[in-house]
């Protein structure tokens, strides 16, 4: 190999398509090949949604924040859909994102680095390839960039203009927040433009308020003293991210850019591998082994530590700050139980990774009248498991990952409103698994401070 090509790509053998000679688990069977050729072909010459600086700029953020000196926030939809592409709803979602990490700044005195999951996230895992309702059934729904939701056998057909449909709500939806964050939106001079209607009616309005105000009285005060507005304050950064899962639309949007060296997936700033794709041989490993973002994988409790250690020294072979994140998802009763052995395996390979928390995927439970919901205690439970154990071992938790929405949907239990079993039917939205609503999600976020405070 040429030293040119080794600049090229200085992962050896990879190819953006090398992951096609591995086994690819969750991707779905097309009925026409050759129209899923066609909108690859199509897809591959659009323009990218994200460029390579920003995702160099969020690896390093991602860096400072394995170091302990910034705390990651990453939120949104389970799945996005594309009915849901609509601006109150993205900006809603924006400012829950915004109002959350607002607390995080001034409660933990560090800087936050904010992550939608949003932008993309249109193809979902599953547990199980049908599903079955009566006597009958059918297959699943697998997120609205492969088949639709609808229980009817033609909706569940996967089709390949779907991905042209994602690609494209991806990019409005981009567009829409960087429009929204360059406008002047994000602007910490102007907490109400991000108000949300509703927040005026929580039980937590008046702490919420009351932190608001005290950051202006800061930021007033910083500004007489310096004799001028501070510039970085009315500008923020939100990144996108993904799960990386089906591998044909990724590869289509792996790019090589001027002056840079290797692949970039730009379709997202921060792809992540699923726990059902996380096979150190498999195509998902494969395919994000090659590409320069940094890259979550989420780690669950059927993980072991041999497997952690494996896809730590594949995925992150140069020890490269910000590379890799390992967001961890085992239920509020397990993580005491999985999590040392898991950081040990790590410090052992001696790379330094990014451990964040998602306390929403371990917590999933099924009422008696069938809904799919999680405890806000439970949620919580883990979270403040997980600092306490990642502090115990000499780790420590740099950021976390919630399912989300800036609407006042009735999904999860619990929270200061006490939501019920009763009222989940009220408003219950989602298509796939259960997000913490505007309320939950702020509380959520005052909590995590309240934990790092006082340690309880
Ligand atoms: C998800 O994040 O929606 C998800 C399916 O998570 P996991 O891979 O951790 O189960
Ligand atoms: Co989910």
């Amino acid at each position: 190999m040429t030293a040119s090509v080794d600049k090229l790509n200085p992962r050896g053998d990879w190819r953006p398509d090398s992951w096609q000679d591995r086994p690819a688990v969750q991707q779905p069977t097309y009925p026409d090949p050759d129209a899923l050729v066609q909108v690859l072909r199509k897809l591959t010459s659009l323009p990218p949604l994200v460029t390579s600086w920003e995702v160099n700029a969020l690896r390093s953020q991602l860096a400072r924040a394995a170091a302990g000196d910034y705390f990651v926030l990453q939120g949104g939809d389970c799945a996005e859909s594309f009915d849901e592409c609509q601006s109150s709803i993205i900006s809603n979602r924006l400012k829950i994102l915004l109002q959350m990490s607002l607390v995080l700044v001034h409660g933990l005195k560090k800087r936050v680095v904010r992550i939608g999951r949003f932008a993309g996230q249109y193809a979902k895992p599953r547990s199980t390839d049908t599903e079955t309702r009566g006597d009958v059934s059918l297959p699943s729904y697998r997120g609205d960039n492969i088949n639709k939701s609808e229980f009817t056998a033609e909706a569940r057909i996967p089709d390949p203009q779907l991905l042209a449909s994602g690609h494209a709500h991806a990019a409005m939806t981009l567009n829409f927040v960087r429009a929204l964050v360059d406008g002047g939106f994000a602007d910490l001079h102007h907490p109400e433009y991000w108000d949300l209607d509703f927040v005026k009616h929580s039980p937590l309005a008046a702490e919420y308020q009351r932190m608001v105000a005290s950051i202006s009285d800061s930021l007033k005060f910083m500004e007489t003293l310096a004799g001028s507005k501070l510039g970085e304050i009315d500008r923020v950064n939100f990144y996108t991210s993904h799960e990386a899962l089906h591998l044909h639309y990724e590869q289509a949007q792996t790019r090589q850019v001027p002056h840079q060296a290797g692949w970039y997936n730009l379709a997202t700033h921060f792809p992540w591998i699923g726990m059902r794709t996380a096979d150190a041989k498999g195509a998902h490993v494969e395919y994000c082994r090659g590409i320069r973002n940094p890259v979550g994988i989420k780690v669950g409790p059927g993980m072991t530590a041999d497997w952690l250690r494996q896809l730590v020294e594949i995925l992150d072979p140069e020890n490269e700050p910000g590379r890799l994140t390992l967001i961890h998802r085992f239920g509020a009763d397990a993580v005491g139980d999985h999590l040392p052995a898991l950081i040990d395996a790590v410090r052992g390979t001696g790379r330094c990774v990014l451990w964040m928390s998602d306390p929403m995927h371990g917590n999933t439970e099924t009422t008696r009248d069938g809904y799919k919901t999680r405890r806000f205690d439970n949620i919580l439970r883990e979270l403040t498991t997980s600092f306490d154990v990642h502090t115990d071992n000499g780790s420590h938790l740099g950021g976390v990952h919630f399912e989300l929405t800036g609407e006042d949907v009735t999904e999860c239990i619990g929270g200061a409103r006490g939501l019920a079993e009763v009222d989940l039917k009220r408003a219950y939205r989602s298509q796939v698994d259960p997000r913490l609503n505007y309320e939950q999600a702020l509380e959520m976020a005052m909590l995590i401070v309240r934990k790092n405070q006082n340690g309880s």
